[in-house]
């Protein structure tokens, strides 16, 4: 199996692995990094979106070999201690219910305040349906990003 160097939170991975494996599986199954949630495996609902280059993506549909070009960023490396004006807001507006989609909207929700720091609110509602909530969080998770866009101006 061929080797890949992946940037992971800041830190170098050398990784053996078929070159179409989901990234999604590399982070979970290989790293152990697994608040990266799987849900549909086809890019339907968005729990699996980490970051590559700051950029919103879903993870089971990059292979790792797409993947290794771009420095990734999951849930655990967002921020040292679970402090990123996204994840101070989400605490504030206490937006989980169940929690098994809040990576995704929390990396989904950061991706958005990097690109447009105060997005129109047609905008988090467009953004924010693409991650899928079935316990319906959508109102608090509009809140906490006007909060987090707050903080991150401030
Ligand atoms: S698990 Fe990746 S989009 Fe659903
Ligand atoms: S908080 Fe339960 S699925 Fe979103």
């Amino acid at each position: 199996m061929p080797e890949f160097q992946l940037t992971v939170n800041q830190k170098v991975q050398r990784i053996n692995a078929a070159d179409d494996l989901p990234l999604l599986w590399v982070l979970r199954d290989l790293l152990r990094l697994t608040g990266t949630k799987y849900g549909c495996g086809l890019g339907v609902c968005g729990i699996c979106t980490v970051h590559i280059d700051g950029k919103a993506r879903r993870s089971c549909l990059i292979s790792i070999k797409e993947a290794a070009s771009g420095h990734i960023t999951t849930i655990e490396g967002l921020s040292k201690n679970g402090d990123h004006p996204v994840q101070e807001a989400w605490k504030e507006a206490k937006v989980p219910q169940c929690g098994y989609c809040q990576p995704g909207q929390i990396m989904q929700a950061a991706a958005l305040l990097i690109e447009h720091p105060t997005p129109k609110p047609k905008l988090v509602a467009s953004t924010m349906s693409t991650v899928l909530c079935r316990c319906g969080t959508y109102p608090r998770i509009k809140n906490a990003i006007e909060l987090a866009s707050k903080k991150i101006r401030s």
